[in-house]
């Protein structure tokens, strides 16, 4: 058998109703052509997965398991598949629909994870997926560590690398809302890229530890003034930000248009705080470019794999939950993210991790 979480279906709108969760057991998948069996060992939760039980979301599937991001170990391997990647330890592709396209997806894009689209995600005991919706996990991560990766760091690939042009040393970057999953993987891109990074939070907690993953500063979003504060912060011989990276929305235009140097860019990724945000005639005038960044293409996965490697990062955990029918608990990762408790991911352990669980 293999037990899988879904949303169930219960009468209410967009924004009011809260979907619970429901275990299921089902048959054991069976790999087809060009497939792979993975026993999954560990998921772990994103932002959409709030929105999803709210159902502010788009294409909410209540037959289809929950979450998109996963890490396991390849089971079996279904005709003309690789047999040689039977045992090893893998993660999945967050999204479908696009390959390569430096511009946008080539064909309809989507999220894996209670989706209409795709019968994928990953709070299931077994998945099957096609080969090539899989990377080998980075062995030095924990099986918790590599299942964090998938779609926060496709998503701070995109908006950091391919979106910002500011990938390059010396660059001033402003990350707001650094508790977030996307914003913790943007950052230790741009640390290791040698960017000199700031960062928003709404806890001073928060700041600190970002700071001791190497931001050169940060201010609370909760301040009136914290744009002020952020400008007393940057180097005196490059006292402007060359780009930002902001998941969050509101009012980061009207913050930021002072900061930027002219012609910067806001690269923006979500719109955490409301589904719009107003666009300023100074932004104009200084030449601001906005521009829209989701996950990014088959390509830019691969890409964002091989620069983690490189680069021996890790993940920021928040916290583990042990048990794919450890309902109560993982009622907490929900809430965690709906009170904005976590500095990271949030994981659900389906296997023990034999090498020893999450490094917290
Ligand atoms: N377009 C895409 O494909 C895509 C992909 C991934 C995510 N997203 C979107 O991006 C956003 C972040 O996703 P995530 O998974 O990283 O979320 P997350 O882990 O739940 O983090 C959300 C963070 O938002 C921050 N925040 C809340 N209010 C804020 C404010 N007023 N100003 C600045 N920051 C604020 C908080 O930071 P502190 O804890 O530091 O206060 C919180 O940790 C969500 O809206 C999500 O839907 C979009």
């Amino acid at each position: 058998m293999s037990r899988s979480l879904t949303l169930k279906k219960i009468d209410g709108k967009p924004g009011e109703v809260y979907y619970p969760l429901q275990l299921n057991n089902n048959p054991k998948p069976v790999a087809g052509p060009g497939e792979l069996l993975v026993r999954l060992h560990a998921a772990a939760l994103n932002h959409r997965d709030h929105f999803q039980r709210q159902h502010l979301y788009p294409a909410i599937s209540f037959e289809h398991p929950l979450l998109a991001d996963g890490c396991g170990v390849v089971e079996a391997a279904g005709p003309n598949a690789s047999s040689s990647i039977i045992g090893k330890r893998v993660i999945l592709t967050p999204s479908r629909g696009w390959d390569s396209a430096p511009e946008g997806p080539e064909d309809a894009f989507f999220t894996i994870g209670a989706h209409t689209g795709t019968d994928c995600g990953t709070a299931q005991d077994y998945v099957v997926i096609p080969e090539a919706e899989v990377e080998l996990a980075p062995e030095y991560l924990s099986t918790a560590e590599a299942a964090a990766l998938p779609l926060v760091g496709l998503t701070a690939w995109r908006a950091f690398v391919t979106k910002s042009g500011n990938a390059l040393p010396g660059r001033n970057i402003l990350i707001t809302g650094i508790g977030g999953g996307v914003a913790l993987s943007a950052l230790q891109f741009a640390v290791a890229v040698g960017c000199n990074v700031y960062v928003t939070s709404g806890s001073p907690a928060k700041l600190e530890r970002a700071m001791e993953m190497g931001a050169k500063g940060g201010v609370s979003y909760r301040d009136g003034d914290w744009n002020k504060k952020l400008t007393a912060l940057l180097p005196s011989d490059r006292p402007y930000l060359d780009a930002v990276i902001d998941g969050a929305g509101g009012d980061i235009m009207a913050r930021v248009t002072r900061l930027l140097k002219p012609g910067g860019i806001v690269s923006t990724y979500g719109m955490t705080v409301g589904p719009k945000m107003d666009w300023l005639m100074s932004a104009v005038m200084r030449n601001i470019e906005l521009r829209g960044s989701t996950m990014g293409s088959r390509k830019e996965f691969a890409e964002m794999v091989a620069f983690v490697k490189k680069h021996q990062i890790r993940p920021i955990v928040s916290r583990v939950v042990k048990g794919l029918d450890n309902m109560s608990e993982i009622e907490g990762l929900y809430e965690d993210i709906r009170e904005g408790r976590q500095f990271g991911k949030l994981i659900i352990e389906i296997v023990p991790d034999e090498k020893g669980g999450a490094k917290l």
